[in-house]
């Protein structure tokens, strides 16, 4: 494991239309988008927060959305450039590309693996044309698997995102489904179940009626069916939702849930930043436009700086930590919380059979302690 894993997240706010169900900082916009006033503030921002934290090894870059993949390569290219000009970049350094699965962006992915992405993630959704216009997707099951072709001809590694639990969906249909996916995938892919966000149109149809979602046994159900069918064809989950060949990992993704240290630039971007022996936690404006006028007028987008306490260190360490398989080093907790973990609260856990120890002492949840992992994380929390 990389001990020292520094991420840089870039995010890219805009999509050509905005999902029913998505609460993500992505935005629509109708006139052109200006790249080159983009690429001068990602440069800026950059910079300022290499003048923060010099002297890192890049090890990830993940560029997110909105819908990344409507970048053209060059703005790509210069932001990764300005990342090398600012800190040194590891050989093997990862740098992922989040992508909508059009015939328009896949004739864009050549470009991206000429300006230096290694990796994409598409968004499928469903292999299900019907469960794709629910969802409203713009793109249909054909044009999202051909999109994964130009992807597998074009990176060593990609990954795609399906989400289940969508209304009316049955065990058996999710596990073909699934089946399906899983020919079609490399190494990694990424199942969520639909989540209900506040203010977005699904909540309101929800809230109305008009939308039924499986409900809890259900969704676990599916739940179930999803990690019986990916461990049957060897991609286990590594994360509640993340399931990839071993040695597959998004490592970009294994940064944030291992507590490791990561940059956030771009409109709505989080960062953690270890400096004089302080993890702060920093975040950007999050409206596009604002954030542009921001950083021109400060040279960087940060409304939010601030240090963590040891306890919200420790806390978050536990909450992204157990969601992982290989869950938590008892003693990495003790360290950032100053105290050890309440060794009752772990014995009446384990009576429960949420968490486990393994044999080389690390505290991980359960596959029953998954769907109760929220409530695991704030028994254990300080
Ligand atoms: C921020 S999106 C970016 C990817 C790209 N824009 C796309 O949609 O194809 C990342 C992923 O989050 C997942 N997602 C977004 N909203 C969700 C929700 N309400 N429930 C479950 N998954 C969701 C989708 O699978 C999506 O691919
Ligand atoms: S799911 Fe992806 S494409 Fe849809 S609005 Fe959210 S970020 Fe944009």
């Amino acid at each position: 494991m990389t001990t020292n894993a520094f991420g840089i997240y870039v995010h890219w706010p805009f999509c050509l239309s905005k999902c029913p169900y998505c609460d993500f900082n992505s935005h629509v916009r109708h006139a052109a988008i200006d790249e080159a006033r983009f690429v001068r503030a990602f440069t800026a921002e950059i910079a300022a927060t290499a003048a923060r934290v010099p002297g890192r090894t890049v090890s990830t870059i993940f560029f997110g959305g909105g819908t990344p993949s409507l970048m053209q390569p060059a703005t790509v290219g210069a932001v990764l450039d300005a990342i090398a000009r600012h800190w040194p970049v590891a050989a093997d350094v990862e740098v992922t590309l989040e992508a909508n699965p059009s015939s328009v962006e896949a004739t864009r992915f050549k470009g991206y693996r000429i300006a230096g992405v290694n990796r994409v993630s598409l968004g499928v959704q469903a292999l299900d044309d019907v469960a794709l216009k629910e969802l409203g997707r713009l793109h249909n099951a054909r044009e999202a698997l051909d999109a994964v072709a130009v992807a597998r001809g074009n990176f060593e590694r990609y990954s795609f995102d399906l989400i289940y639990a969508r209304p009316g969906q049955t065990t058996a249909g999710w596990a073909a489904e699934l089946k399906r996916a899983i020919a079609e995938a490399g190494e990694h892919l990424s199942l969520y179940q639909l989540t209900i966000e506040q203010d977005t149109p699904f909540f309101a149809l929800h809230a109305a009626g008009k939308l039924v979602v499986p409900d809890d046994d259900a969704a676990r159900a599916l739940y179930d069916t999803t990690q019986e069918v990916c461990a049957g064809a060897g991609l286990p989950a590594y994360e509640i939702s993340n399931h990839a060949r071993p040695g597959a990992e998004c490592r970009h993704n294994l940064v944030y849930w291992r507590a490791h240290e990561y940059a956030g630039i771009g409109p709505g971007a989080h960062g953690r930043l270890d400096i004089d022996g302080e993890r702060r936690a920093t975040a950007t404006e999050r409206r596009p436009e604002a954030w542009l006028m921001r950083v021109e007028e400060h040279g960087h987008g940060i409304v939010s700086d601030e240090a963590l306490t040891q306890e919200q260190t420790a806390d978050e360490f536990l909450l992204m930590g157990l969601r992982l398989a290989e869950g938590v080093d008892p003693a990495r907790y003790a360290r950032l919380a100053g105290r050890p973990l309440d060794p009752k609260r772990i014995a009446i856990l384990h009576e429960e059979g949420a968490v486990e120890t393994t044999a080389d002492g690390r505290l991980r949840v359960t596959l029953a302690g998954f769907p109760v992992l929220d409530a695991v994380v704030a028994d254990l929390a300080a």
